[in-house]
């Protein structure tokens, strides 16, 4: 579960996005926001420690400087804020950060007009004008246990989807199954995965980890089942893997265990194991490994045939996960099978009863994507995002 191998046709179509970006150089002097873009206001910026963390060329350098130009830019690197500074600096983020403060004083921090359009405003020395692509106002960050499991493909090629559940406040982070983040919105928390071994020493995934605001890590995906959506890896290797890519930043950020379907009985990893057994060997081969919490999946019907209630096994795989592990949990994908009635009923029963267990941190069902989460056209939630947001 989950969509590792459409990551690479949703990142090509990215660039491509990019490269059809015109920029607007009919535009009326006077307009300084492109379409979807808003002024947020003059920002304090910190030449130590900016504001909006990266700096980018425009087309035509310095001296062509606007902020539609700036907007575009950032638009097309995957941004939702860009800010223009100094005359001639375009600077691009999805939160500000630094300390970087709406000024109370925007006419004498903002001050300078821009090199390419004399008719706008460009920051100042020390002041940054910053618009923001979307929503006028900056959703606030959730704090409940729920989280959204979205991958980049769609038109944007981007985090759209997750982005439909901003402003809800028990939807708290997000991840991908893998990174970057593809541009989630910054009122959720981003949770980078290393979804599989990598085959050598691993940058990107170190940058990952050491991106500003990162706080938790997810380890590969189901390692214990053996189908093309699962990573496959054998518990000693997944071990030696967890020394060498998640134990360098223990005490840093909190580390995951593997993400194993806690209710499969009888798949194998080359070994014929039970992902019990799976876990209880990995566990034996990692033996100087710190986990912070552990991450399970739960696939099964809404309503077995037998009568017997799928909200009740669920229930009892998470007790089982945390009275085998003794760590925090996180159900990192769940998803009943059944019509979206049964599984709205389902979410009914079971999203109350995980925000009442202590133990359980942080959950995620499966998942954000036209038909399941998100409507068919994809422009809104589902009945079953709607239980899953509002519930
Ligand atoms: C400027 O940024 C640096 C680096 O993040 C930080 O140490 C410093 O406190 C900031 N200064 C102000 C005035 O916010
Ligand atoms: C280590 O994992 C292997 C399978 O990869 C297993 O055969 C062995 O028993 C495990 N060792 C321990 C101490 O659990
Ligand atoms: C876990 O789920 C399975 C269904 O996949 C069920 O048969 C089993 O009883 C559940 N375990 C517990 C402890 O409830």
């Amino acid at each position: 579960m989950g969509f590792p191998a459409m990551r690479a046709l949703a990142i090509s179509a990215l660039a491509l996005q990019g490269a059809c970006l015109a920029i607007d150089r009919d535009a009326a002097p006077t307009i300084e926001a492109r379409a979807s873009w808003t002024y947020l206001g003059c920002y304090t910026d910190n030449v130590s420690g900016r504001a909006l963390p990266n700096g980018e060329q425009v087309p035509g350098g310095t001296n062509a400087m606007a902020n539609e130009l700036c907007q575009s830019t950032c638009q097309a690197d995957g941004f939702t804020l860009a800010g223009t500074e100094y005359a001639g600096e375009c600077w691009c983020g999805n939160a500000i950060g630094n300390g970087g403060a709406l000024s109370t004083n925007p006419s004498s921090l903002c001050t300078m007009t821009c090199k390419g359009n004399a008719a706008e405003t460009c920051g100042g020395p020390n002041g940054l004008s910053v618009y923001q692509y979307g929503s006028s106002s900056p959703p606030t960050s959730g704090t409940g246990k729920r989280g959204l499991a979205y991958n980049n493909n769609n038109p944007t090629a981007n985090a759209e989807y997750a982005n439909l559940f901003a402003g809800y406040s028990s939807v708290s982070w997000g991840y991908d199954w893998g990174y970057p983040s593809y541009n989630l919105n910054p009122s959720f928390e981003f949770v980078p995965m290393l979804w599989g071994l990598p085959s050598g020493s691993d940058p990107g995934w170190t940058a990952a980890v050491q991106t500003v605001g990162t706080k938790n890590i997810l380890g590969f995906n189901e390692p214990d089942l053996t189908y093309s959506g699962s990573s496959n890896i054998l518990p000693a290797n997944a071990a030696a893997g967890y020394a060498t890519y998640m134990e360098p930043f223990a005490g840093t950020v909190k580390i995951g265990m593997p993400n194993v379907l806690w209710n499969n009985v009888g798949s194998s990893s080359g070994g014929n194991y039970d992902s019990a057994v799976w876990t209880q060997y990995f566990l034996g081969n990692c033996t100087g490994c710190h986990f912070d919490f552990a991450a399970i999946h739960y696939y099964q019907d809404c309503d077995p045939a037998d009568g017997q209630s799928g909200a009740a096994w669920f229930q009892g795989n998470v007790t089982n996960a945390y009275n085998t592990l003794h760590l925090p949990i996180w159900i990192t994908e769940f998803q009943c099978y059944g019509t979206d009635a049964q599984q709205v009923a389902f979410l009914q029963t079971v999203l109350p009863w995980l925000d009442a267990q202590s133990y359980v941190a942080r959950y995620a069902y499966f998942g954000v994507f036209p038909d399941y989460l998100v409507n068919s056209a994809g422009t809104g939630l589902s009945d079953i995002g709607m239980a899953y947001a509002t519930t």
